[in-house]
């Protein structure tokens, strides 16, 4: 099937999910992010690579770390970056996305970053902008984050190695995560074996299974013995209605604390996309612990951003 993502020589031109993408894809993005890693402890932390062009940051969902480090990323690939206030742009008025899109075309932009709360609203984006435009979801509906997934695979790398030989378990609100969905994908075709997917039943969607992942509704089971946890937020806001009984009984039964992370490995690491819910996902001597690598994750996330918006930048449709 034809990759809306992939120009006809199979380059990267838009990021639309980690589905669908080649692990060479995958490999490059995370190998090009190595390269980036150390360019802020540079005495100049700017590189010519995005010289010339302009990131159009559109979020119309919040967002404290994928817009801050998309906006870093192409600052320090010496791109002009514009952030639309959204609440403020006549797309509050009622302009429709599309409109919205061809008028910012309309002011030279090379690289749109968008997050939306509509599943596949970048997809729609990228089929009516120009050859030479790129799109970047940031973010759509429960449906994909691939730039959170490609960063949590370079932070499990940096810390792991190969995947070959890992187990990592997702563990909490799956149903709306876009965050589970994009590490799932780009887990398996990195080739990791055991992937495990926790939580109580309403919260963990019923098409899993033929993802290639086990579906544990235990935490013991999901968790014993894993190299990597990564824990979910619980997404209050995108569920319709009772699917828990209580933040304070999922903390009971699928909250991680030091006690219960015990049970992976002595080594494992513990991964949050962030915002965290402290005392309901994850306890606060976890997030704050020894093994918790969430601050890491958002910094390698400049890395992996510049990487990405450095190698679409390249191609063309
Ligand atoms: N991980 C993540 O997407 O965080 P933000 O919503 O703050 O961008």
């Amino acid at each position: 099937m034809n990759n809306p993502q992939l120009n006809r020589h199979g380059e990267l031109i838009h990021l639309l999910s980690t589905e669908g993408l080649p692990r060479e894809i995958l490999t490059h993005i995370l190998d090009t992010a190595a390269n980036f890693v150390g360019v802020h402890q540079r005495e100049v932390k700017k590189l010519p690579l995005l010289r010339g062009k302009s990131v159009f940051n559109l979020f119309f969902e919040n967002s404290t770390r994928t817009r801050t480090t998309f906006e870093i990323a192409a600052t320090r690939l010496s791109a002009d970056v514009i952030n639309l206030d959204i609440a403020r742009s006549s797309a509050a008025k009622g302009e429709s996305l599309l409109d919205t899109i061809a008028n910012l075309s309309a002011m030279a932009a090379d690289i749109f970053v968008v997050r939306h709360s509509e599943s596949g609203a970048p997809y729609l984006i990228a089929q009516h902008v120009a050859p030479h435009v790129h799109v970047i979801n940031a973010g759509d509906g429960r449906h994909a984050h691939p730039t959170q997934g490609l960063l949590d695979m370079y932070t499990i790398r940096h810390h792991k190695g190969d995947f070959s030989r890992l187990s990592v378990a997702i563990v909490g609100d799956v149903l709306h995560s876009r965050v589970a969905r994009s590490d799932i994908h780009a887990l398996r075709t990195l080739g990791c074996p055991d992937v495990r997917v926790v939580g109580p039943r309403t919260l963990v969607p019923p098409d899993l299974a033929a993802m290639g992942v086990r579906v544990c509704h235990e935490l013991e089971e999901g968790i014993r013995g894993c190299d990597v946890v990564i824990t979910l937020r619980l997404q209050n806001e995108r569920m319709n209605g009772a699917l828990l009984p209580s933040s304070q009984e999922y903390f009971q039964r699928f909250g991680l604390t030091p006690e219960r992370l015990r049970w992976a490995k002595p080594d494992a690491i513990v991964m949050h996309p962030g915002p965290v819910n402290r005392g309901v996902e994850i306890a606060s001597s976890v997030v704050d612990g020894a093994q918790s690598v969430v601050l890491e994750q958002v910094t390698f996330g400049i890395a992996v951003r510049m990487a990405v918006m450095g190698i679409v930048a390249a191609n063309e449709a």
